[in-house]
This record gives structure tokens, C-alpha cells and sequence, in this order.
């Protein structure tokens, strides 16, 4: 069942005005319909015309205002059209959007396939916030992309692959009192740590380091016992990620994994075609790519270095394979990466480069999805006391633990397993909604008890909302249930308070679509927050159980779809919404 947005009615009818307005050049104007403080929305396209049609703006839109059909329409302040849609017309609405699994949200990215890179941790180290950014960033944008219709394909390159491995390697070889498998969820805690004491031993002793330079060699080589200690590396890593990923509830899983070393054999290809078509010079003993208009604070020319002078492969080969991959073989149409704002310098060269040697087509749609930093309460990087980076584990308990004392704070009757179960849920949605909510490419505060508080722009304030409906609902709807779901009367004339809930729930898949092109989820955020409040304003205003006949179902409806809208959004933001809270 298609449904067609209230705005999007607007729209149309506003689009057949101008039609008999508007000489013919200028007949497909886009109307610009906002929704209004004054009436239901506002068409804004006199104002935009005036000039080339040469009449005042207000002329025009009495002329727009006459020909809207089946709305009222006048105009008002210098020229605008303010709409007010009929009754009738809202309650239908709230009706097919009852009546649709998918609330009305179409899927109009059905002929989208999206590459989203995102998480990408590295072996043997703690994940830090900005995994966490990227991750929590990146699987909504999955969700709300897929829900749209696009086929998603998943990529987490997790750094797997470098010198490191031949330190690691041959620090375990040496020290085989080291002890770094099977600690649960405390692996990659020892993983940390063994890989801390490599490198200190890597600096301190030459005599180590060249050994581990000879291990290196080994582990490109394909020596069989190497070979065997990093693939235990990373598979004890791979599992300490999906604890983690299980944990914030993260889509990514272990058919995701897309790490650095799946690319090495492609490098020498790479450098090799990006020789032969002149793109990459030698330079220093390097292969480098310049770049247009990129140079450093002197002027200098800055290049991506795509093989070093000791002819170790960078970062940056390695993410031009990923590119020719995800274009030949995923035939992606838009490749997301979603990674920290202070890459920005390294997608803009590799993206430039595989667009120079061909690898990119025209078609083919990259993002560089950047994010800003953490920030402690100082407005440093945020950093554990010790100067060390924050174990993602830590933050979630730390929430969780917030969550507790402001549940503990209230009269409650849940058992003990359904308190576990809240406090999960609410410690999650803390810690990821705080993160989505923020504009993506601004730095923002890591404060826990903002985050957990349940009033304001937050993820507990929004499950405290859906759970209010739903309680709602278990005692308004006890009275009617033998009857089933009760059908809306849309005869019944529209408080303002009802009219004003439908009008935002009308607004759930533009919200959506926004999402899916800006890449911003905050966009969605604040969709729903401003959902939840103004459910909070009908509610105050309009009585739900108390109320009689079709007034009370229909009011009934509203809450039903307003309860599915929230716990749909919070959904594809990858928060859960438990029933009760
Ligand atoms: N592993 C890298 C890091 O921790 C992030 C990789 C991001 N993805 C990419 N295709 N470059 O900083």
C-alpha cells in the first residue's frame, strides 16, 4: 500500500496552482511547503517568483491561494500561502498509516547498492570513543538506509595487517610466558597490554627490532608458523569486537569482517597501474600521488604515499583496493566511509586518485562520512585520567551504572531480571543516542549523567516516552480489546492538540529520506524528540482513557501510531525500546 504524506498531498495541490498560475516557463517552481506555526504548512513559491514573473509577491499568492483545491488557503505576512488541510484529510491519514507495517515510509533507494565502511578497529588494541563514533554513526545510517530499500553491504576493515604483527610475533615468540588467549571479555584488555610491552621492548631494544623487522618479512612471506600466531591474533580480536558489537547491539558480525590484509595481495597491482598511467611518480625512493590544490602549510605539495621508500605498502594503497573492490565486485553506486574527521585530508587523496586512474567511475557516488571528537568535560580529547585512551567496555558500565541510580531513585516493581534487562537498554540508548544526536561533524562532551537524564533531547527521555504510550495504551485499550483494533471515525472534527500529533507523525518518512542524504542521523533525533514532546502537549490536552466513543478510540489510534513511530525510529537508530521503563 503506497500512503502519500499530508505534505506531500500539499505539495501536489500547491504544484497544481502554479500550474494555472505561473506562465508556462515557470510552471514547475517548487512550491515550498513548510509546516507552520500559523496553519497547518506554508507555501513559500510567490516569494520566489515574484521577481521573474514581475508581480508583488502578494499578488501571486492570492492568485496560488485561489486555485488550491480541497484545502483553505489565504495569504499572509509578504506573500505566503498558509494552508490548512481539512479534518478529514488528517484522520485518513493517521488511518493508512495504521493500517501499513511500514507506517507510509516508502523505499525509494530500492535501486541503491551502498558499501557503508565503518568500526574498523585494530587488532590487538582496546577500541576507543572514536570506534565507537564510528561504529554507533555508521549502523544507523545501515539501518535507515536498508529500511529505504537500498541493498547494504557491510564492511568493517579492521586494521589486521602492518609491521606491528611482526613485533607482536616476535615478542610472543620470546616471552612464551605471555598469556593472551581465553580472557573472555578481558581479552582484548591482555591483548593491549602484550602489544604495549612489544613496542616498548621494539624502543628500547634495536637488537629486538630488527628481529621483528625480520618477522615482517616472514609474515608477508607466508611463513607457516608465523602465519598461524597472527591469524590467532586476530581471530581472538575478531571475537572480542563482536562481544563488544553484540553488546551495544552493532549489526556488524563476523561475515563482515573486510580487514587490511584482505587487500595485500592486490597492492603490487595497484602501485603497478597507477605507475603505468602516470598517476603515481617515484619520488624519494616512494610511489606517491600529487594532488591538485592539496599542499601543506609551506606550499609544499603534499602527497598520498601509496608504497614507502622501504617499500612497505601505506594505509592509502590498501583503501584504493577497497575502492576497486567495492566497485567491480559489490558494484556499489555509493561507498560510505565512515570514519574521524581528521582522515578527511586522506579520503579527499585516495578518492581523487582512484577517480584519475579510473577505478571510480562517474557513477559511482564516495563519502567521506567524517565525525568529530570526544570531548572530556575539559574539552580535551577524551582521555581516563592516566592519559589513556577510553575503553569503550568502561563507558558502557559507566552508563549503565548511571542508569541504575536513576532507576533506583524511583518506586518500581520490576524483578530483578527485568531491571538487568532496562538497565541494559537504557545504558545503550545513553551512550548512542547522545552520539547520534550531536550535528555528526561536531565535537562533542562525553558526560554520562546528561546522557542518562530523562528529560531533554536524550535516548532515556525517548524510551520513557514510548513506554508511556504503551502504558497507556494497556489501560485504554483493556476495554475495548474483544472488539479489536478500533477503526477511526474521520468525521469527528480534530482538536488542535490531535491535529498537531498526526501533522508530526506525518513527518516520520521525510525524516527518514533526509537522513538517507544528508548521511546525518541527529536528523532523525530530532524528528522523534520533537515527536515525543508534542505527544507529551496532546496528552496533557487531550484525555485518552477518560475519554467516551469515537473520541477515545481515535485518540487511541494516535497513541498507537505514535508508540509504533517511536519504537520504529528509535529502531533504525539501533536503540531498543522495552515496554516498560
Ligand atoms: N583502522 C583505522 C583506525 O583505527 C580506521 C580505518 C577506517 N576505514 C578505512 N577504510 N580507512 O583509525
Amino acid at each position: 500500500m503506497t500512503v502519500v504524506a499530508i505534505k506531500g498531498q500539499v505539495e501536489a495541490a500547491v504544484k497544481a496552482a502554479l500550474t494555472r498560475v505561473l506562465p508556462a516557463e515557470l510552471a514547475d517552481t517548487d512550491p515550498v511547503v513548510r509546516r507552520s506555526d500559523r496553519a497547518d504548512f506554508q507555501a513559500n513559491a510567490a516569494l520566489a517568483v515574484a521577481k521573474r514573473v514581475g508581480r508583488p509577491p502578494r499578488d501571486i499568492a492570492g492568485d496560488i491561494a485561489g486555485h488550491i483545491d480541497g484545502c483553505t488557503a489565504e495569504v499572509s505576512g509578504p506573500g505566503f500561502v498558509n494552508i490548512t488541510v481539512p479534518d478529514q484529510v488528517v484522520w485518513s491519514a493517521v488511518t493508512d498509516r495504521l493500517a501499513d507495517a511500514r507506517l507510509g515510509v516508502a523505499s525509494p533507494c530500492t535501486d541503491e547498492r551502498v558499501v557503508v565502511d565503518y568500526s574498523a578497529p585494530n587488532v590487538a588494541k582496546e577500541m576507543h570513543v572514536g570506534h565507537l563514533r564510528s561504529s554507533v554513526i555508521g549502523d544507523a545510517l545501515v539501518r535507515v538506509l536498508a529500511h529505504l530499500g537500498a541493498d547494504v553491504t557491510r564492511q568493517n576493515h579492521i586494521g589486521d595487517w602492518g609491521t606491528q604483527f611482526g613485533m607482536l610475533i616476535q615478542y610472543l615468540d620470546e616471552h612464551t610466558d605471555v598469556t593472551w588467549r581465553g580472557h573472555g571479555a578481558e581479552t582484548m584488555s591482555a591483548l593491549d597490554a602484550l602489544y604495549k610491552a612489544a613496542r616498548a621492548e621494539f624502543e628500547a631494544d634495536p637488537a629486538f627490532a630488527d628481529r621483528s623487522r625480520t618477522r615482517v618479512v616472514a609474515l608477508q612471506a607466508g611463513d607457516e608458523p608465523t602465519v598461524t600466531v597472527w591469524r590467532d591474533l586476530v581471530a581472538e580480536s575478531e571475537q572480542a569486537f563482536e562481544a563488544i558489537y553484540a553488546r551495544l547491539g552493532i549489526l556488524l558480525d563476523d561475515g563482515d569482517f573486510d580487514g587490511e590484509s584482505r587487500y595485500n595481495n592486490a597492492l603490487p597491482g595497484i602501485v603497478d597501474e597507477l605507475l603505468s598511467t602516470g598517476v603515481a611518480v617515484e619520488s624519494d625512493g616512494a610511489i606517491v600521488v600529487f594532488i591538485d590544490g592539496v599542499a601543506g602549510p609551506d606550499g609544499d605539495p603534499v602527497p598520498l604515499i601509496v608504497r614507502k621508500k622501504d617499500g612497505g605498502y601505506g594505509y592509502a594503497a590498501t583503501d584504493l583496493a577497497t575502492i576497486r573492490l567495492r566497485v567491480e565486485e559489490y558494484k556499489a553506486d555509493r561507498i560510505l566511509y565512515v570514519v574521524d574527521a581528521r582522515q578527511a585530508l586522506h579520503f579527499t587523496m585516495v578518492f581523487d586518485t582512484a577517480r584519475r586512474v579510473g577505478w571510480l567511475p562517474e557513477t559511482v557516488h564516495t563519502e567521506h562520512v567524517q565525525f568529530g571528537t570526544v570531548l572530556g568535560k575539559n574539552g580535551r580529547p577524551f582521555k581516563t585520567r592516566s592519559g589513556k585512551a577510553v575503553r569503550l567496555a568502561d563507558l558502557l558500565d559507566d552508563a549503565e551504572a548511571a542508569v541504575r541510580t536513576v532507576l533506583q531513585t524511583r518506586d518500581h516493581d520490576f524483578s530483578e531480571t527485568e531491571l538487568n534487562a532496562i538497565v541494559h537498554a537504557a545504558g545503550t540508548a545513553a551512550i548512542k543516542y547522545a552520539d547520534l544526536s550531536n550535528t555528526r561533524t561536531k565535537d562533542y562532551v562525553f558526560d554520562v549523567d546528561q546522557m542518562v537524564a530523562t528529560t531533554g533531547n536524550t535516548g532515556v527521555y525517548l524510551q520513557y516516552a514510548y513506554a508511556r504510550v504503551r502504558s497507556i495504551l494497556r489501560k485504554a485499550t483493556g476495554r475495548i480489546a474483544a472488539a479489536g483494533r478500533p477503526a477511526v471515525d474521520a468525521t469527528l472534527p480534530l482538536h488542535s492538540a490531535e491535529r498537531a500529533l498526526a501533522l508530526s507523525l506525518d513527518g516520520f518518512e521525510a525524516s527518514l529520506r533526509d537522513v538517507a542524504d544528508t548521511l546525518e542521523p541527529h536528523r532523525l533525533c530530532g524528528y522523534l524528540y520533537d515527536l515525543a514532546t508534542t505527544f507529551t502537549k496532546f496528552y496533557d490536552a487531550c484525555p485518552v482513557t477518560s475519554a467516551e466513543g469515537t473520541v477515545r478510540t481515535n485518540r487511541i489510534s494516535l497513541c498507537e501510531l505514535t508508540g509504533r513511530t517511536l519504537a520504529t525510529g528509535l529502531g533504525l537508530l539501533g536503540i531498543d525500546a522495552p515496554e516498560r521503563i
